[in-house]
Formats: structure tokens, sequence, C-alpha cells
């Protein structure tokens, strides 16, 4: 905030000692060009364009604080004799401490006051993630994949809020797009991947009932070509009727079909299997 400002300050020192010390408004000598006495809002941002254009655009809540609220001192500010955070106003003057006793460095994270909202993907923040969002931050720790080693920011980059594209680090699944049976997939859409992947659980996998085979079958080539070959009533059913809703769930046969035989077969020859083979390809 400060280096640009420091650049210009010493232009119009230079200025200022070139011309002479030039009275300010405030009677003080060199630093500040002169100026009305009554300075109106207005006045401020014709001298200060980029901050009005700040406030103006970005300003949230803050565009309707009006300057002189903040800067109940201004034009102090002279190097080697005040400090230049000193004559600034203080987020606490104004506001408590709204997200408690953690989080007090104000302007490590709101790094600019006239666009309050606008919130670098800092260290500073990463280190607040949890504070704010807890239930995210334990459910990426609880459902343990290679995202959870990574850092919030990682993903949620360039400033607070931003939400991320999965295909900003990976390749979509290849050959989900599109399938034989003519349902398209708009692979290039983080809302496609949300379908089966959430962010912070990913491999928590979920899927909608109407997920095509082909789709299973991108991964389970033998699985699909079994069903596909078999003759028996199975084959005419998607994967998911059997394997619902959460990736790697199994319904057993007795779930569909109850007890089709005599308790004292099943006992003496076991699994169902026995007889009937795999799911897939039903032995009759
Ligand atoms: C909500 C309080 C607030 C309001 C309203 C506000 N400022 Fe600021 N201003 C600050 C704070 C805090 C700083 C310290 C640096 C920072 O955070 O950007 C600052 C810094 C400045 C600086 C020093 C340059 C810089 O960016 O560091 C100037 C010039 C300035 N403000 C002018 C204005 C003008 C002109 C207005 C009205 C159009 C205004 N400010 C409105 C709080 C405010
Ligand atoms: C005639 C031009 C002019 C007007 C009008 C003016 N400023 Fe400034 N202001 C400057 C210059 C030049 C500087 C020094 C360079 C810089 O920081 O932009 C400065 C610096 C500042 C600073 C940072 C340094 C300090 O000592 O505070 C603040 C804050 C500030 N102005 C606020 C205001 C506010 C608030 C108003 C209206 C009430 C205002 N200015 C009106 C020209 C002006
Ligand atoms: C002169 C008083 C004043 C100062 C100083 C001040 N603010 Fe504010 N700020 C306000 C007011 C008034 C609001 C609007 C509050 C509301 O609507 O409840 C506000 C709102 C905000 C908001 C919410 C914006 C929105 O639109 O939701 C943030 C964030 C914020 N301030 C941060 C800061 C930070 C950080 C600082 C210090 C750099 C600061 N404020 C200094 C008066 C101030
Ligand atoms: C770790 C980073 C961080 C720190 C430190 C921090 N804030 Fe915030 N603040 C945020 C984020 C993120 C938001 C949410 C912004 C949004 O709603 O989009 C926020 C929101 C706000 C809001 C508006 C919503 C509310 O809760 O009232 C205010 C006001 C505010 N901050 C003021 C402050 C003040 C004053 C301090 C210092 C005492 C401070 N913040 C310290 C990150 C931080
Ligand atoms: C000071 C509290 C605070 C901190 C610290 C904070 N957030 Fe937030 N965050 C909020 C609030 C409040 C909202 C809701 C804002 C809204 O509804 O616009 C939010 C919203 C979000 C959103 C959703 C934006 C959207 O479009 O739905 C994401 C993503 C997010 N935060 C990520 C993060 C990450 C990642 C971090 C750490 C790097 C973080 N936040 C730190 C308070 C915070
Ligand atoms: C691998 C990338 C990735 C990582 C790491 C990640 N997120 Fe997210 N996050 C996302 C995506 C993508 C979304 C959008 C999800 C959606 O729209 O349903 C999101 C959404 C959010 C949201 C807003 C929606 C909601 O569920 O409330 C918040 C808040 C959030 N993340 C916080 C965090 C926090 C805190 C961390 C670290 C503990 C984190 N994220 C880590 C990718 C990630
Ligand atoms: C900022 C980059 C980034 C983003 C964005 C991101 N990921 Fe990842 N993801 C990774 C990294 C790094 C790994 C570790 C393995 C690797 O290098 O591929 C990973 C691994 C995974 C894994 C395997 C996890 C494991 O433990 O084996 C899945 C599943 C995954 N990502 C899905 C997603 C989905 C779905 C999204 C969008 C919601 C997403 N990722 C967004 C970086 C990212
Ligand atoms: C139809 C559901 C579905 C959709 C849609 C989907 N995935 Fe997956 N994805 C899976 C399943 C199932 C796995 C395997 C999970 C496991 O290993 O337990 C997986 C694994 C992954 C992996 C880790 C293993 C690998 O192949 O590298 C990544 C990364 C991944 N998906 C990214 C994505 C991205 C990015 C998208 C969006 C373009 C996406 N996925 C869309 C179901 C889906
Ligand atoms: C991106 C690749 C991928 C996709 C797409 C995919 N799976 Fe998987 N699936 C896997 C991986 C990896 C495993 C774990 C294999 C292992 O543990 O040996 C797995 C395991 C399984 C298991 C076995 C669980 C167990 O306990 O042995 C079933 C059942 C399963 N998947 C069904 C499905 C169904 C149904 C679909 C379509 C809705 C599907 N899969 C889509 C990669 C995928
Ligand atoms: C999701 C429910 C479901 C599951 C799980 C299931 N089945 Fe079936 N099965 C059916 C339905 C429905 C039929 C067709 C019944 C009809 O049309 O008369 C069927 C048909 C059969 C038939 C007759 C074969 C044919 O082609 O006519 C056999 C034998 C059979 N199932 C055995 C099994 C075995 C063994 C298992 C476990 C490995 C199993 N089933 C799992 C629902 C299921
Ligand atoms: C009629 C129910 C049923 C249907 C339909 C079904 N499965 Fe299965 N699947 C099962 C059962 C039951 C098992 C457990 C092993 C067994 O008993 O045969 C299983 C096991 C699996 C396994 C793990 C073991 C192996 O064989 O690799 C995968 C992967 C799998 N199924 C994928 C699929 C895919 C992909 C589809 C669709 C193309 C599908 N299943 C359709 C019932 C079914
Ligand atoms: C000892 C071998 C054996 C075992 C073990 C066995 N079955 Fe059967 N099952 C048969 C025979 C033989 C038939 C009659 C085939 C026919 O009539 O076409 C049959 C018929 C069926 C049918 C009816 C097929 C139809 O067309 O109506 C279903 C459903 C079935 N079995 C399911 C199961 C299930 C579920 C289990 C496990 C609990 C199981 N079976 C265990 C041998 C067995």
């Amino acid at each position: 905030m400060i280096r640009p400002t420091l650049g210009l300050l010493s232009l119009v020192l230079l200025v200022s000692a070139l011309v002479g010390a030039v009275e300010t408004a405030r009677g003080q000598r060199g630093l500040y060009p002169p100026m009305p006495k009554k300075l109106t809002r207005k006045q401020c941002m014709e001298c200060h364009p980029l901050i009005f254009k700040m406030l103006k655009t970005n300003g949230a809540a803050h565009s309707r604080v009006a300057c002189r609220q903040c800067h109940t001192t201004f034009h102090t500010y002279i190097p080697g004799k005040t400090k230049y955070e000193d004559v600034l106003p203080k987020c606490t003057r104004c506001h408590d401490h709204p997200h408690g006793e953690e989080l007090t460095a104000c302007t490590s994270c709101h790094s600019e006051a006239h666009t309050p909202l606008d919130i670098p993907a800092s260290l500073s923040l990463a280190k607040g993630c949890h504070v704010c969002h807890p239930k995210i931050a334990k459910e990426i720790n609880t459902y343990f994949t290679q995202h959870t080693e990574l850092y919030c920011t990682a993903c949620h980059h360039t400033k607070h809020g931003y939400i991320p594209q999965c295909l900003e680090c990976h390749q979509p699944h290849k050959g989900l797009f599109p399938d034989s049976e003519g349902f398209m997939w708009p692979v290039s859409d983080l809302a496609n991947c949300l379908m089966c992947h959430s962010p912070h659980k990913a491999l928590n996998v979920t899927y909608p009932d109407d997920t095509p085979n082909t789709t299973c079958g991108l991964c389970h080539r033998k699985a699909y070509e079994m069903l596909k070959k078999s003759h028996a009533k199975h084959s005419k059913f998607r994967c998911t009727k059997c394997h619902p809703k959460k990736h790697k769930t199994i319904k057993r046969c007795r779930q569909c079909h109850g007890e089709p035989h005599p308790q004292a077969m099943i006992r003496k020859f076991g699994s169902c299997g026995k007889c009937h083979g795999v799911a897939h390809s039903i032995i009759r």
C-alpha cells in the first residue's frame, strides 16, 4: 500500500523543495500541496482519484463511509517525524474484533481498506480458513485424500472466495465424453465433476442413478463386458441398480431376492455364487 505512495511522496517532496516550502491547509511545511481550508469529500477525490475509484467499484459498505470519518487526521505524515502507520485510521476504532480473539491482525488479510472484501489468498488468510470454515476443515481431514495435504489456498487461490475448476489441475477421465448411449457429459465443467466428487472428500464418490454403464465401464472393463455379454435378466440392468449411489456399494443378492430357496439348501452349499456364479453373469 505504501510503496507507490512513497514514490509519489518523494516526488512531492522534490517539487516542494524546488518551489520552496509550501504552506498546507494545516500549516505544516513541505509535504502536501496548498489546499482550501474546508475540504469537501469531492475535493479529496479529485486529488486521490484511485482511492475514489476503489471505493466506488469495490468499496462494499466502506463506499458509504465518508473519507473523514476514517481519516480524522490526514496530511500529517512527515517522514522521519511521524510513523506512516500511525497517521492512518485503525480498524478497531469502528469495528470490535468481529472474528474473535484469534484473527486480530486486520490488515494482514484486509490489505486494502478501500476495498475491504477484496482479500488476497495470502499466507495470513490461509491461517484463518479453519477458524471461519471449521466444518470444511474437519471434513477434508476426516476423508483423507491427497487433497488433504494441499493448502486450502492451493485450490482457492488468487483471492478469498475463488472457486477453482478441477481441470486446472486434472485431466478429465478419458472417454467420459460422449458415451455410446448418446449421453453427453460436459467434460470441461466443474459441475460435471461435482456430480460424482466433492472436492473436500474427493474419493468419497457418489453418482446419480442414471449414470450410464459405459461410464462405469471406463474403469471396470471386465464387469462391463461380462454383464453385456450375459443372457441373464441382470444384463438389462444399470450398474447403479446393484451398486447404488455411493461408489463401492454392493447390494447383496438377498436384498432383492429374499430367500428363494430352503434355508437348509443354502446352509449346505454356502453362498449363492456356488451355483449361480457371479452377479454379472448369472448361471441358471
Ligand atoms: C473505512 C475507512 C476509510 C475510508 C472510508 C477511507 N479511507 Fe483512506 N485509508 C484507510 C486506511 C485504513 C488506510 C491505510 C492503508 C490502507 O489500508 O489502504 C487508508 C489510506 C489512505 C491513503 C494513503 C494511500 C494508501 O493507499 O495507503 C489515502 C491517500 C487515502 N486513504 C485517502 C482516502 C480518501 C480520499 C478517501 C475518501 C474518498 C478515503 N481514503 C476513505 C481507511 C479509509
Ligand atoms: C490538492 C490535492 C489534495 C487534496 C484536495 C487532498 N489530498 Fe490527501 N494527499 C495529497 C498528496 C499530494 C498526498 C501525498 C501523496 C499521496 O499519498 O498520495 C496526500 C496524502 C494523503 C494521505 C496519506 C498521508 C497522510 O499524512 O495522511 C491521506 C490519508 C490523505 N491524503 C487523505 C486525504 C483526504 C481524506 C482528503 C480530503 C479530506 C485529501 N487527502 C485531500 C493531495 C491531496
Ligand atoms: C470510521 C469507521 C470505520 C473504520 C475506521 C473502518 N470501518 Fe469497516 N466499516 C465501517 C462501517 C460503517 C461499515 C458498514 C457496517 C455495517 O453495515 O454493519 C463497515 C464495514 C466493513 C466491512 C464489511 C463490508 C461489507 O460490505 O460487508 C469490512 C470487511 C470492514 N468494514 C473492514 C474494515 C477494516 C479491515 C478496517 C481497517 C482497515 C475498517 N473496516 C475500518 C466503518 C469503518
Ligand atoms: C485471517 C484473515 C482475516 C483477518 C486477520 C481479519 N479478517 Fe475480517 N474478514 C476476513 C474474511 C475472509 C471475511 C469474509 C469476507 C466475505 O464475507 O466475503 C471477513 C469479514 C469481515 C467483516 C465483515 C463481516 C463481519 O464478520 O462483520 C468485517 C467488518 C471484518 N472482516 C473486519 C475485520 C477486522 C476489524 C479485523 C481485525 C480485528 C479483521 N477483520 C481481521 C478475513 C480476515
Ligand atoms: C474471517 C472469516 C473467514 C476466513 C478467515 C475465511 N473465510 Fe471464506 N468465507 C467467509 C464468509 C463469511 C463467507 C461467506 C461470504 C458470502 O456469502 O459471500 C465465506 C465464503 C467462502 C467461499 C465461498 C464463496 C462462494 O462463492 O460461495 C469460499 C470458497 C471460501 N470462503 C474459502 C475460504 C478459504 C479457502 C479460506 C482460507 C484461505 C477462507 N475462506 C477464510 C469467512 C471467512
Ligand atoms: C482440491 C481443491 C480444493 C481444496 C484443497 C479445498 N477446496 Fe474448498 N472448494 C473447492 C471447490 C471445487 C469448491 C466448489 C464446490 C461446489 O461448488 O460445490 C469448493 C468450495 C468451498 C467452499 C464454499 C462452498 C461450501 O461448501 O461451503 C468453502 C467455504 C471452501 N471450499 C473452503 C475450503 C477450505 C477451508 C479448505 C481447506 C481446509 C478448502 N476449501 C480446500 C476446492 C477445494
Ligand atoms: C490446485 C490443484 C487441484 C485442483 C483444483 C483439484 N485437484 Fe484433485 N488433486 C490435486 C493433486 C496435487 C492431487 C494428488 C495426485 C495428483 O498429483 O494427481 C489430487 C488428487 C485427486 C484425487 C485422488 C485423491 C487420492 O488421494 O488419491 C481425486 C479423486 C481428485 N484429485 C479429484 C479432484 C476433483 C474432482 C477436483 C475438482 C472438484 C479436483 N481434484 C481439483 C490437485 C488438485
Ligand atoms: C460418473 C462419476 C464420475 C464423474 C462424473 C467424474 N469422476 Fe472422477 N472418479 C470417479 C470414480 C468412481 C473414481 C475412482 C475413485 C476411487 O479410486 O475410489 C474417480 C477418480 C478420479 C481421480 C483419481 C484417480 C485418477 O483417475 O487419476 C481424479 C483425479 C478424478 N476422478 C477427477 C475427475 C474430474 C476432474 C472430473 C470432471 C471432469 C471427474 N473426475 C468426473 C467417478 C467420476
Ligand atoms: C475413474 C475410474 C472409476 C470409475 C469411473 C468407476 N470406478 Fe468403481 N472402482 C474404481 C477403483 C479404482 C476401485 C477400487 C478397486 C480396488 O480397490 O481394487 C473401484 C471399485 C469398485 C467396486 C468394488 C468395491 C469392492 O469392494 O470391491 C464397485 C462395485 C465399483 N467400483 C462400481 C462402480 C460403478 C457402479 C461405477 C459407475 C457408476 C464405477 N465403479 C465407476 C474406479 C472407478
Ligand atoms: C438390485 C436387485 C438385485 C440384486 C442385488 C440381485 N438380483 Fe438377481 N435379479 C433381480 C431381478 C429384478 C431379476 C429379474 C427377475 C424377473 O424378471 O423375474 C433377477 C434375476 C435373477 C435370477 C434369474 C436369472 C434370469 O436371468 O432369469 C437369478 C438366478 C438371480 N437373479 C440371482 C441373483 C444372485 C445370485 C444375486 C447375487 C449375486 C442377485 N441375483 C442379485 C434383482 C437383483
Ligand atoms: C444384478 C446386480 C449387479 C449388477 C447389475 C452389476 N453388479 Fe457389479 N457386482 C454385483 C455383486 C453382487 C458383486 C459382488 C461380487 C459377486 O457376488 O459377484 C459385484 C461386484 C462388482 C465389482 C467388484 C468385483 C469385480 O467383479 O471386479 C465391480 C468392479 C462391479 N461389480 C462393477 C459393476 C459394473 C461396472 C456394473 C455395470 C456394468 C455392474 N457391476 C453391474 C452386482 C451387480
Ligand atoms: C445349490 C445351488 C444353488 C444355490 C446355493 C442357490 N441357488 Fe438359486 N437356484 C438354483 C437352481 C437350480 C434354480 C432353479 C433354476 C431354474 O429354475 O431355472 C435357482 C433359482 C433361483 C432363482 C429364480 C430364478 C427364476 O428364474 O425364477 C433366484 C432368484 C435364485 N435362484 C436366487 C438365489 C439366491 C439369491 C441364492 C443365495 C441366497 C441362491 N439362489 C442360491 C440353485 C441354487
